[in-house]
């Protein structure tokens, strides 16, 4: 499930009912997938499309989506911080940016023309729309993994036009979901002192 949180409100959402009427005022579709058949981080991409077929030929039609590929981003992926780096500020696209998470997590930050900015983790079975021309910008939590299928309406639409307000170094990058636990909070088995 997503966690949501809008900073300048403090306020976080981490149930279903809340975050999808929530994510909607802010004109981002959320959905949870259910595989048709199991699939693992391993899995060649063939098999994830067709576990995701019915939902994705559902999308596809109603956003006009074209093609649907997987992408997967792992610490030993060449280039990594280069390639996150040109989405970790604040930009736009010409299309809609539609991701399916297979595994691991990721921070969208949302800067809505109207509505408060706000920051959407996703993990396994978060389906996210971000509408063409909407402000945003993307992290990876800290394990730097994440396999997702991307939908497009026209792949060559896809490229980041950014904003340079520099809006997206006043919002940290945090997650809070397991992966992403600040050492200080980790709790070390069986040490006196160490559990409150
Ligand atoms: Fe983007």
């Amino acid at each position: 499930m997503a966690i949501i949180r809008i900073p300048d409100q403090n306020r976080t959402l981490r149930e279903l009912a809340e975050i999808t009427p929530y994510l909607a005022s802010i004109q981002i579709d959320y959905e949870r997938w259910e595989a048709k058949q199991p699939v693992t981080p391993d899995s060649p991409p063939e098999e994830i499309l067709a576990a995701y077929a019915a939902e994705i030929q559902a999308l596809k039609e109603r956003g006009g989506y074209v093609t649907a590929d997987v992408i997967e981003v792992t610490p030993a992926t060449p280039n990594v911080e280069n390639m996150l780096a040109k989405f970790n500020r604040e930009h736009w696209h010409n299309e809609d940016e539609v991701r399916f998470i297979i595994h691991g997590r990721g921070l969208f930050h949302i800067h809505p023309s109207q509505g408060p900015l706000t920051a959407i983790e996703v993990e396994a079975g978060d389906m996210i729309r971000v509408p063409r021309g909407t402000r945003h910008w993307f992290d990876l939590c800290r394990d730097k993994t994440i396999c997702a299928i991307r939908l497009f309406q026209d792949a060559s639409g896809w490229t980041p036009h950014y904003t340079d307000t520099g809006v997206d170094r006043h919002y940290e990058p945090v997650c809070l979901g397991p992966s992403y636990l600040p050492s200080s909070s980790l709790v070390v088995p069986n040490t006196p002192g160490t559990r409150s």
